[in-house]
C-alpha cells in the first residue's frame, strides 16, 4: 500500500517557516540590545517602523509593502490578465484578490529563471517575463496589494455530477492512494493559510487543474508535497477536486456556487458576513 502522505510529512514548510523567522527575530532583537547605541541601531535600520517582534513576526523580508505602488503597478502591468482589483475573468489567468501575500511573492519569485541560465522552478512564459520585471520592492507592493482585495467574483462549479467526488476528496483524500485531504492544509473552505498554505476557494476550474497537471508533470517544481500528490491523482479525479474548489465558498463551501456573474451587491455582503465571523 501506498504510504500515507500525512500532513505532517508532506509539509517542508511549517517548521522551516517558523525556525527561519525565529532566527530572524532573535538575530534583530539581540543585536540592537547588546551593541545598545543608537547610532548603531539608526545605522543598522532598525529604528523606524514597527517594533521589531511585529515586523519579524510578519515576515522576514525587511522590505515595507506600500500599497498605493502596488496598485500602480498593477494598473500598467497587471490589471490586463488579472484584473484591477485581482478578480480575474478569464479562466487561464489566475484570480489573484485575498491570496495571501506571502504566497503570491514566492510565486513570483519562483517564476523568475535564475541567472545561471537553468529553468524557473515554475514554468510560465507569460509570467517569467512579467515576474522578471519587477524589482523585489515592487514584488512586496503588489503581493499585499493583490491580498487587499477581496474575492468578489468567484469562479463556481459547473459539473453536479462531480461534485460528491470532488468534495470526498477535498474533505477526506483518497485513502487508498495515500492522497491526503486537501482541506487538511487549504483549509474546509480553501482559505489557505498565511505564509503556508494558499487560498483556493472560487478559483477557476480550469487554472486548477491546469495548476495539479502542471505539478504532476514537473513543469511546476517548486512544491515537493503538491507534486507527490498530484502524481497520485488521475485526470478524472484532478478535474472533479477543481471543480468543486471553484464552488467552495467562506463559510464552508457549498458546492451550488453563486454563478461568477453574481450580483456585487450579494458577493459583497458575503464577504462582510465572512469578515465579521472571522474576527
Ligand atoms: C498577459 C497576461 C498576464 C499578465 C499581464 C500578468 N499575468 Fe500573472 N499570470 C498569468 C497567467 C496565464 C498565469 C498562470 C501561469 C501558470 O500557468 O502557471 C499567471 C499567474 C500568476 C500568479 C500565480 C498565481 C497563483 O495562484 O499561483 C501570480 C502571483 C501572478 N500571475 C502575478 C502577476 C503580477 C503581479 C502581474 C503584474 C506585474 C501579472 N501577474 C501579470 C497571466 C498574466
Ligand atoms: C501537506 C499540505 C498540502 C496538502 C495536503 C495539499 N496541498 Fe495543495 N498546496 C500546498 C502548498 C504548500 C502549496 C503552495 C506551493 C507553492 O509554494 O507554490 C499548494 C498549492 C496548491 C495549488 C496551487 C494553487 C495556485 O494558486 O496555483 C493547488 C491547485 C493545490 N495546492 C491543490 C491541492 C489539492 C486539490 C489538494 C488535495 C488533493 C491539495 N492541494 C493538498 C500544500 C498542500
Amino acid at each position: 500500500m501506498a504510504a500515507q502522505l500525512g500532513v505532517q510529512d508532506a509539509c517542508d514548510c511549517r517548521k522551516p517557516a517558523a525556525s527561519a523567522g525565529m532566527t530572524a527575530w532573535v538575530g534583530r532583537w539581540l543585536q540592537p540590545r547588546a551593541l545598545a547605541g543608537v547610532a548603531t541601531a539608526v545605522a543598522l535600520g532598525i529604528m523606524a517602523g514597527p517594533a521589531l517582534a511585529e515586523e519579524a513576526a510578519k515576515d522576514d523580508a525587511p522590505l515595507k509593502p506600500d500599497l498605493a505602488a502596488g496598485q500602480e503597478t498593477v494598473e500598467d502591468v497587471c490589471a490586463a490578465c488579472h484584473g484591477a482589483d485581482g478578480n480575474s475573468t478569464i479562466s487561464a489567468n489566475p484570480k489573484l484578490a485575498g491570496q495571501h501575500a506571502e504566497y503570491i511573492r514566492k510565486q513570483l519569485q519562483d517564476f523568475t529563471p535564475p541567472e545561471d541560465g537553468k529553468p524557473a522552478k515554475r514554468a510560465s512564459a507569460v509570467m517569467g517575463a512579467f515576474a522578471s520585471s519587477l524589482e523585489p520592492q515592487d514584488i512586496v507592493n503588489v503581493s499585499a496589494y493583490f491580498a487587499a482585495q477581496k474575492l468578489t467574483a468567484p469562479a463556481a462549479a459547473s459539473n453536479a455530477e462531480l461534485v460528491e467526488l470532488g468534495q470526498s476528496i477535498y474533505r477526506a483524500g483518497i485513502a487508498a492512494k495515500g492522497v491526503p485531504a486537501c482541506a487538511a492544509c487549504h483549509g474546509p473552505a480553501g482559505d489557505g493559510m498565511p505564509a503556508q498554505y494558499p487560498q483556493l476557494r472560487g478559483q477557476f476550474a480550469e487554472y486548477t487543474t491546469a495548476q495539479l497537471v502542471a505539478f504532476r508533470d514537473g513543469a511546476r517544481k517548486n512544491n515537493h508535497p503538491m507534486a507527490e500528490i498530484a502524481l497520485r491523482m488521475t485526470d478524472p479525479e484532478i478535474k472533479a477536486v477543481a471543480d468543486y474548489i471553484a464552488g467552495l465558498r467562506p463559510e464552508g463551501g457549498t458546492p451550488e456556487a453563486k454563478p461568477a456573474d453574481a450580483p456585487k451587491p450579494e458577493a459583497d455582503k458575503k464577504d462582510e458576513a465572512n469578515k465579521e465571523a472571522d474576527e
